[in-house]
């Protein structure tokens, strides 16, 4: 296990050195890694760190403004892109081309950000798995565009890159970063739009962000399952009131796991999950119907996409 005492200053000379005199940039995502990283650089070289934060418009409800209040004394750049996403996403509907289509699009608004700050350093936050995962080719689809971004910089600086998740997560408490970073769930970088099956459009995505705050609220301390969320699975009919709708299927998730590589349903009672079910029926007019998932991964996977 990484020892913070040691490790905080040895990174934070290992930035200093190789950032010189440039400007470093980084992609903040309210995540672990890339939280670590930032409150690194910006030990170490102060004003010239530049946290950029895309909002994709897929991220859950709050977290915009709880990165802004977390990262804001440390002049956090926020970018609201939501439009240009959903506008790239029209039409499509298979899910890789899903990805490929959020993946493209997080590189050229970066990149485009990125250039008008004048950096040349990109700090990122990969981990040992990270690494390990790519090199084998397993996690191939979760860092899509990862070369063009690396290409567009003359340097790439990884503090990060031998540790471990739960080093990570270590490091982010010496370092005094809030719990609720320190402890966050994975949530996927193509955001909601993994959790709704078909194409993605405004309204989906509205619905899912609200049942997944719900189901956040009921299951998260509850439960300390490894991951949980809401999923939209697709339009099936209700009554609602005196009327016959045409309403969105929502799925509920949650899932116990060590590495993500595999995952367990979580055993939720059926009168909680009866109760949830009705919070969100009731609290969302344009859900009729919602399940929980109870498959395991494998065969399932954790994410619908
Ligand atoms: P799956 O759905 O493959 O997910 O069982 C395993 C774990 O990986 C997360 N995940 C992602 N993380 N970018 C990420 O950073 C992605 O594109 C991505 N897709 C899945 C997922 O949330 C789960 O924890």
């Amino acid at each position: 296990m990484v020892k913070p005492e040691k490790f905080i200053p040895t990174a934070i000379e290992e930035i200093k050195k190789a950032a010189g005199n440039e400007k470093v940039v980084v992609a903040l995502s309210g995540g672990v890694d890339s939280s670590v990283c930032a409150a690194l650089a910006a030990r170490a070289i102060g004003d010239r760190l530049v946290p950029i934060y895309i909002d994709t418009g897929l991220m859950r409800k709050g977290e915009t403004e709880r990165i802004k209040t977390i990262f804001g004394d440390i002049r956090l750049q926020v970018v609201d892109a939501g439009d240009e996403f959903l506008a790239a996403l029209a039409g499509i509907t298979d899910p890789e081309e899903k990805r490929k289509a959020i993946g493209e699009r997080f590189i050229r608004v970066f990149e485009r950000e990125a250039k008008k700050s004048g950096a040349t350093c990109l700090l990122q936050g990969t981990i040992y798995p990270d690494r390990i995962e790519s090199e084998g080719g397993i996690k191939s689809h979760h860092n899509v565009g990862g070369m063009p971004l690396k290409m567009a910089f003359t340097k790439i600086i990884e503090p990060i890159r031998d540790l471990y998740k739960d080093e990570v997560r270590e490091i982010a408490g010496a370092l005094s970063l809030p719990p609720e970073i320190q402890h966050r769930m994975p949530f996927p970088g193509p955001g909601l739009a993994v959790r709704i099956i078909g194409e993605v459009t405004r309204e989906k995505v509205e619905v899912i962000r609200e049942a997944n705050w719900i189901i956040e609220a009921e299951i998260v301390e509850r439960y300390s399952p490894w991951q949980c969320f809401a999923a939209l699975l697709g339009l099936g009919t209700g009554v609602k009131g005196d009327n016959r709708i045409h309403g969105w299927i929502v799925a509920i998730r949650a899932v116990n796991s060590r590495d993500g590589m595999t995952a367990d349903p979580v055993d939720i009672p059926f009168a909680e999950l009866m109760r949830i079910g009705s919070r969100i029926t009731a609290e969302i007019p344009r859900v009729a119907r919602v399940v929980y998932d109870v498959t395991p991964k494998p065969p399932a996977t954790i994410e619908y996409e």
